[in-house]
């Protein structure tokens, strides 16, 4: 029988529901802290397949969760495509930065799968090594959202020089999101060949784009990787996250054929029950809910289970944990999650 998060994916009501979290592997881990310090860098990491299948699997180790994401950054596609990318301690990624049509024109896909075969393979060995029941995510990160690093050079708070280029350099804009989108299309593919069960895509900042510009780069590119993923792999669930989208979240599940959908911490529970119909709901639990940790945390909890109930429901966070996140605080979650009945509430 397939995992309960897969049957969940698939449209079916559970009671507690599968859980697993965004950045479940990561730094608030004391053993992730441990490997990391033995990397050279946050990219070797991901580029050694025995140390990424370590750290994918210690969360699972620890709390059990219904699914295992592949660890890894959505940064590795840029860094393929000839956009060096650097993880600088303290100050996040560094790209060199692409400002204008010359600099997509220097931009290739031609060794993607050359560049990124670590990572096939972590997902191989994972797949041979994750409890049957545990399904096994892949993931990349959307093309507006992986744009956005691209064109900045890093991480940014309202992408200015992103969407200036956009607006001043539509055609050039679109060549270099297609790129992404092309790239990604056979990166998760090849994700999909080597294991992946599911997959992921982050538009982690949707949420900065006006409603047209949101239909041209969030919402169509996005669309473009789910037709593409589907045609080759159509028993290959898809959830997309385009946080921030706001009331445009019913928009983008009604227009883009994905399986889920994941709720970024925003988004009311009782509106997202009530409109967001044709697909299964992720989410939606506040970071810093988690990062408090006390019943304020379990009454949060309570009223999203209760909220869902009777959906197809995935319990997650609105966004990935955060590091100064207690270890323990996450098993009291979990442990809530597992042992919650609807009568319950
Ligand atoms: O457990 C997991 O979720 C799997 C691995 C994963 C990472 N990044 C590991 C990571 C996933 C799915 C991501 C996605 C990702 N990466 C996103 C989309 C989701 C989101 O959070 O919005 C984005 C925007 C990135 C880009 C990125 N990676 C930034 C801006 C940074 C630096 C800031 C930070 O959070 O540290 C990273 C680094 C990163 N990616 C770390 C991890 C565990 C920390 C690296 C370290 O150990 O120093």
């Amino acid at each position: 029988m397939p995992s309960l998060f897969l049957r969940t994916l698939a449209g079916e009501a559970s009671s507690p529901p599968p859980i697993w979290l965004m950045r479940q592997a990561g730094r608030y881990l004391p053993e992730y802290r441990e490997i990391r310090a033995q990397a050279k860098g946050f990219l070797d990491l991901c580029y050694t397949p025995d140390l990424a299948v370590e750290v994918t699997m210690q969360p699972i180790r620890r709390y059990g969760f219904d699914a295992a994401i592949l660890f890894s950054d959505i940064l590795v596609v840029p860094d393929a495509l000839g956009s060096d990318v650097d993880f600088v301690e303290g100050e996040g990624p560094k790209l060199s930065p692409i400002r204008n049509g010359a600099g997509v024109a220097r931009l290739g896909k031609a060794k993607l799968h050359e560049h990124l075969a670590p990572v096939y393979e972590t997902l191989r060995r994972l797949r041979r090594e994750l409890p049957e029941d545990t399904a096994l995510i892949g993931f990349a990160g959307a093309p507006w959202t992986v744009a956005s690093y691209m064109v900045e050079g890093g991480g940014s708070k309202e992408f200015q020089e992103a969407r200036l280029f956009a607006r001043r350099d539509p055609e050039a804009f679109s060549e270099l999101i297609d790129l992404v989108t092309s790239a990604t299309i056979d990166y998760l593919r090849a994700q999909i060949d080597a294991g992946a069960e599911a997959l992921q895509l982050f538009d982690s900042w949707a949420g900065v784009l006006p409603p047209a510009e949101f239909q041209r780069w969030c919402l169509r590119p996005m669309a473009a990787i789910v037709d593409a993923v589907k045609a080759s792999h159509s028993e290959i669930p898809i959830i997309a996250f385009p946080r921030g989208a706001g009331v445009l979240y019913q928009h983008f599940v009604e227009t883009v054929p994905v399986d889920g959908v994941s709720l970024d911490t925003t988004v009311p529970r009782e509106w997202a029950a009530e409109n967001l119909r044709k697909v299964c709901l992720q989410g939606n639990l506040d970071p810093i809910a988690l990062l408090s940790g006390g019943d304020d945390m379990l009454n949060d909890a309570r009223h999203l289970l209760n909220s869902l109930a009777g959906r197809p429901h995935i319990f997650n966070l609105g966004h990935g944990v955060l590091p100064p996140t207690d270890p323990d605080t996450v098993s009291r979650l979990v442990d809530f999650v597992r042992s919650y009945r609807p009568s319950s509430g």
